[in-house]
């Protein structure tokens, strides 16, 4: 399968974290119930590639993600997946609970930058949720865990139309101060810029929340988030979210599309002599065999390219 040429260029990373959420923010979009032998045999095949981060699943109420809500049955399904991080979503101490009860080491709380994304994903407002999230984080640090902390709608918002930086900021320190390890900054529905990626990062860093923490997360909607993610690089961040074969959303943001695609980031990623450990050529694969579990094809530049010269293509 072809490959990018690579040609470095200055002020870049050596190796990039690539953290794979298309099992969870891909899945949990899906109108269709995929079964959870699939979602298992996505998740082995997401490890396999060689993706050093899988996010799995949520443990989150299964009345507001149904699809979601085989997340015990999948874990033990899955067992345990050695030398991988497998994060899953926990919002409050009752989806903590259940997370500890299926042996899971990694989680990510997901608050909101604006008063209505809060209420409509959370079913709280702005203010509320940190109430939720500090015990879940005091708790999971307590126990060990590694906790991730989520803001999204960080470059704007379906309701509320712009969103000022210095409010992302505020949210993204309250949870950090909780004692969450890392932060990733969701572009939710996919509007952020180069520019805009650069000055939130900047004031994060004057707010004393350094990129070797950050993890930047752009859904595509407008096309934009590879270009996003060189600018997030050029600031530092090493740790990049995406989705194998660009599935993603959120059902409660209306005009969230998919992730930025795994395989159009490994591509740049690679093409830029930045390391990453996966296999672009086996995650191609897999997006293909999902495309045909979900009955759609990828909408991955990447996966459209390469996927034509997959030897055999399973269904
Ligand atoms: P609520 O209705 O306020 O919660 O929802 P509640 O505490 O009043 O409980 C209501 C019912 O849900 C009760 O059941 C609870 O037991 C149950 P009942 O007694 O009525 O039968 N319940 C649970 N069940 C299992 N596990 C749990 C749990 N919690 C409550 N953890 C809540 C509040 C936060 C639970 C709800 O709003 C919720 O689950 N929201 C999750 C929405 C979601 O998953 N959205 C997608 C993820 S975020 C995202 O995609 C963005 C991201 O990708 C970054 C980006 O792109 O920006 C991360
Ligand atoms: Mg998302």
């Amino acid at each position: 399968m072809r490959e990018p040429q690579v040609v470095r260029a200055e002020g870049l990373p050596e190796r990039v974290t690539v953290y794979e959420v298309g099992a969870r923010d891909g899945l949990q979009n899906e109108s269709a119930l995929v079964p959870v032998e699939a979602k298992a045999e996505f998740v082995r095949r997401l490890v396999a590639a060689g993706l050093p981060a899988v996010e799995v699943t949520s443990f989150v109420s299964p009345r507001w993600v149904p699809q979601l809500a085989d997340a015990e049955e999948l874990l033990a399904e899955l067992g345990p997946l050695d030398g991988v991080r497998a994060p899953v979503l926990v919002p409050n101490e009752r989806g903590l609970d259940r997370a500890l009860a299926a042996g899971v080491r990694e989680i990510a709380v997901f608050g909101s930058a604006t008063e209505t994304f809060a209420q409509r994903n959370l079913n709280r407002g702005l203010e509320d949720q940190f109430a939720m999230f500090e015990p879940v984080v005091v708790r999971a640090k307590a126990e060990g865990l590694v906790v991730r902390a989520y803001v999204s709608m960080c470059f704007g918002d379906p309701w509320e139309g712009d969103v000022a930086i210095p409010q992302v900021v505020g949210v993204a320190t309250r949870l950090l101060g909780m004692g969450a390890d890392e932060l990733s900054l969701g572009d939710t529905i996919g509007v952020a810029t180069p520019g805009h990626t650069t000055a939130l990062l900047q004031a994060l860093g004057d707010a004393g929340v350094g990129p070797e923490r950050i993890s930047v997360h752009f859904h595509d909607t407008y096309g934009q988030a590879l270009s996003n993610t060189l600018a997030a690089l050029q600031s530092g961040v090493t740790s990049v979210d995406s989705s194998a074969g660009g599935l993603g959303g959120c059902p409660y943001a209306k005009s969230a599309t998919g992730n930025l695609a795994t395989e159009d980031l490994v591509w740049m990623l690679h093409g830029l002599g930045i390391s990453t450990g996966v296999d672009l050529s086996s995650l191609v694969a897999t997006s293909a065999w999902m495309a045909g579990v979900l009955g759609r094809p990828s909408p991955s530049a990447v996966v459209r390219a390469l996927a034509a010269d997959l030897p055999d293509l399973e269904g």
